[in-house]
């Protein structure tokens, strides 16, 4: 029995079996996701924990960096599963991580920022995920669902915490305005082929550029509830 468009794939012995459209397709969002989750959590989540000014804010941040560790393990051992090699799911010259991660983390305002609006960005891509028709990365994303969304709430905790002080709130906004103009990017290029292939194959569900308006509103109201401003970008950096 052939595999049509909008069926699901259960298992991973089916995945095997599946036409190689789909499994590459399924391969591409597997590596970019491990390679994604490892290199923030080396770039951005264990340097925090220095960064941390509190001993409640480091046991907080620790716990943000073993999940996102956490994460990329998850990722890899689905991708073992399916057939990937090793190599191909960490960062390396051939295949290298997303512009968001090369933001140089120097304060903890800055983490803080990045954990509100970037993982903001992560959440409606394993929201999409989370419907996807590979049952197995599906039940993955759902999984890693609540993980994020707390990574989101650390970030607006802590960001409302220190928005608190008129020092404090100069930091986050310049700190917003500053990383921000990298996020657009994350959700690809408008017209993606790829993205064509995800959608037909029901592997993703929205095209890039519906899951940017989605978080471009869902950005401003949460930047707007601290009383601060999301800055302009007229040319999304790709
Ligand atoms: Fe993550
Ligand atoms: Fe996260």
């Amino acid at each position: 029995m052939s595999m049509m468009p909008g069926d699901k794939v259960e298992t991973v012995n089916e995945f095997l079996m599946a036409p190689e459209e789909y499994r590459q397709a399924v391969e591409k969002i597997v590596i970019s996701h491990a390679i994604n989750e490892l290199y923030g959590a080396q770039v951005f989540d264990e340097p925090a924990i220095a960064l941390a000014p509190t001993p409640y804010s480091k046991w907080l941040t620790c716990r943000v960096a073993m999940e996102e560790y956490g994460h990329h393990v998850r990722f890899r051992d689905l991708g073992n599963e399916i057939g990937i090699s090793q190599e191909r799911m960490v960062p390396s010259n051939t295949k290298k991580p997303l512009s968001i991660f090369e933001f140089p983390l120097e304060t903890w305002e800055e983490f803080c920022v990045i954990k509100l609006l970037a993982d903001l960005a992560e959440i409606i891509q394993v929201e999409d995920l989370a419907l996807c028709s590979f049952l197995p990365l599906r039940n993955l994303s759902r999984m890693t669902m609540p993980e994020e969304r707390f990574h989101a709430q650390f970030g607006k905790d802590f960001c409302t915490e220190i928005c608190e002080s008129e020092e404090g709130k100069k930091k986050v906004q310049d700190a917003i305005n500053r990383y921000f103009p990298m996020l657009p990017s994350f959700f690809g290029r408008p017209n993606s082929k790829n993205n064509e292939i995800y959608r037909k194959w029901s592997i993703k569900q929205r095209k890039n550029e519906e899951m940017l308006e989605d978080y471009m509103k869902r950005t401003k109201d949460l930047v707007e509830e601290l009383g601060l401003t999301l800055p302009t970008v007229t040319e999304p950096k790709l």
